[in-house]
């Protein structure tokens, strides 16, 4: 049995909608063949974006889209994806699988895909091998309709008025792949570049810092002490993985065990204490909370499926997966007095992808409809929830049989909630809502359950045994499930 006791009179805040963003990197077949195939490709596409990817990411309504990485945005240079195809440079991405990038998806290839996508872009610029003029030159190539030779540049390359780009962050992961730096190092770097991250116009830049891996919290002191007043976010990195080290095969994405699945569902409950530890420390420094937290990587990491290029972080998504989002994104839910964003690593085919593809077909992962279920949370106003519920688990992996988070709009209240159990269902209570009448739908399947290509077997049901009395909703949650109930309050 379980409890959620809701107390809509108590908020954090808004949950914004960003928290359900995604990221696309240059890595292995996530913007090439997953979303771009060009122009000319036999798959339907409209200016070379996938229309069957565009159409399953618009109805989980995709917020906000990162690009153009990752460790691959410290070697990016802007200035080689503009301009007529046949021209661009060609590079290796020694990054990721030591493939010839083509440079053929850029600028306003990626913005003309947001603008499908109906999503806000989100520009990870280049700080590790990449200048100050070259950054400030691709604000300006963005943002400006001023009549300099970079405008101009730009107009003859068939943009006419300045796109408007917001979300700008400066260097990626600088602590690692994007230039092995000290903090004081880059707090000192990060200041000088945003300097010339000019506002134009309207378009004012919301600027990002590269934050702490993990709990790298010394990482997070040096930079609010030292950068905090010129940033407006600061991010922070967590992958879920089922080993103690970054050095040893990471085990496999569908053939695991109760222990795995457990520990990977301890892993990715530890996003709360890590959101915690940071909060405090940047609320030192910024008592207003007006600097964001931005998780922008996040998701579950597997050794690649067998026979596909090591480089190219290509992994299939079980129920396991869906539970790991669940927990996460319940965890953003209740800190969204400080969690502005969030992009999943990352959209197509890499790490734990919403949809895989391959050649013409498509699927939908177990995690693509978690973000389906927990699209009323955008926007909504959270609402304080607390549970109460048996542990499960396995060893030393142990946790609350149930997480949940819920927010409400326009009288309506949506409760997001999991069944952490591989194996027992769960009677569960939901009080506090004056509830007059609820529908739910539940995801739910075998822990290393997952959709195939022509073999798409999971997907959101009706949630059954769902009642209502005396303002107390109560249901039955199957083993290894997810689920959204939308309330009506009396
Ligand atoms: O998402 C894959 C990689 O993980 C990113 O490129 C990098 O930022 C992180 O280490």
């Amino acid at each position: 049995m379980a409890t959620i006791t809701l107390n809509p009179a108590r908020s954090r805040g808004s949950i914004h909608r960003n928290i359900y963003g995604h990221f696309a990197e240059h890595l292995g077949r996530c913007i090439y063949q997953g979303l771009f195939v060009g122009e000319g490709s036999p798959i339907p596409n409209v200016k070379g974006m996938r229309t069957d990817v565009v159409e399953a990411l618009r109805r989980i309504g995709v917020p906000v889209l990162r690009w153009p990485g990752g460790c691959f945005a410290d070697e990016y240079h802007w200035e080689d994806g503009v301009g007529p195809r046949e021209d661009r440079k060609r590079m290796v991405n020694t990054n990721w699988g030591g493939v010839v990038e083509d440079n053929s998806f850029g600028t306003h290839e990626f913005l003309e895909l947001c603008a499908q996508l109906g999503c806000e872009p989100y520009i990870n610029a280049n700080v590790g091998s990449g200048t100050v003029r070259e950054m400030a030159e691709w604000v300006e190539y963005l943002n400006s309709d001023g009549d300099s030779s970079v405008v101009r540049r730009r107009r003859a390359n068939g943009r006419q008025d300045a796109w408007g780009v917001k979300y700008w962050g400066v260097g990626n992961e600088s602590w690692g792949c994007g230039g092995n730096m000290r903090p004081e190092y880059y707090a000192d770097e990060f200041r000088r570049y945003a300097t010339f991250c000019r506002r134009y116009g309207d378009h004012a830049l919301y600027k990002i810092a590269c934050g702490p891996n993990a709990d790298d919290y010394a990482w997070t002191e040096t930079l609010m002490q030292r950068a905090g007043r010129f940033m407006d976010a600061l991010t922070l990195h967590y992958y879920t993985l089922c080993v103690d080290s970054w050095d040893v095969p990471k085990g496999s994405a569908t053939q695991f065990g109760r222990a795995d699945f457990y520990k990977a569902l301890s892993r990715a409950a530890r996003m709360d204490e890590l959101i915690v530890r940071h909060d405090a420390i940047m609320t030192r420094y910024d008592p207003q909370r007006r600097v964001g937290l931005i998780v922008d990587e996040w998701g579950a990491w597997y050794d690649v499926e067998p026979g596909t290029n090591p480089g190219f972080l290509y992994q299939q998504n079980t129920m396991r997966d869906a539970l790991i989002a669940a927990i996460t994104l319940n965890i953003f839910n209740r800190h969204c007095d400080r969690v502005v964003m969030a992009n999943l690593a990352q959209t197509v085919n890499v790490l734990q992808a919403v949809i895989l593809t391959e050649g013409e077909r498509m699927v939908l992962t177990p995690t693509y409809h978690v973000f389906d279920l927990y699209r009323p949370h955008q926007d909504a106003r959270e609402v304080d929830c607390f549970v109460e519920s048996d542990e499960v688990g396995e060893g030393a992996w142990r946790m609350g049989q149930v997480t949940a988070s819920a927010s409400e709009r326009d009288g309506v209240l949506t409760v997001t909630l999991a069944n952490l159990s591989a194996d027992a269902p769960v009677d569960v209570r939901i009080d506090g809502a004056e509830a007059r009448a609820a529908q739910g739908r539940v995801l739910h399947g075998a822990m290393d359950a997952y959709n195939d290509f022509g073999d798409e077997r999971l997907a959101p049901v009706p949630l059954a045994d769902l009642r209502v009395q005396d303002g107390v909703v109560t249901a039955q949650l199957p083993p290894c499930s997810v689920a959204a109930v939308r309330i009506e309050r009396a």
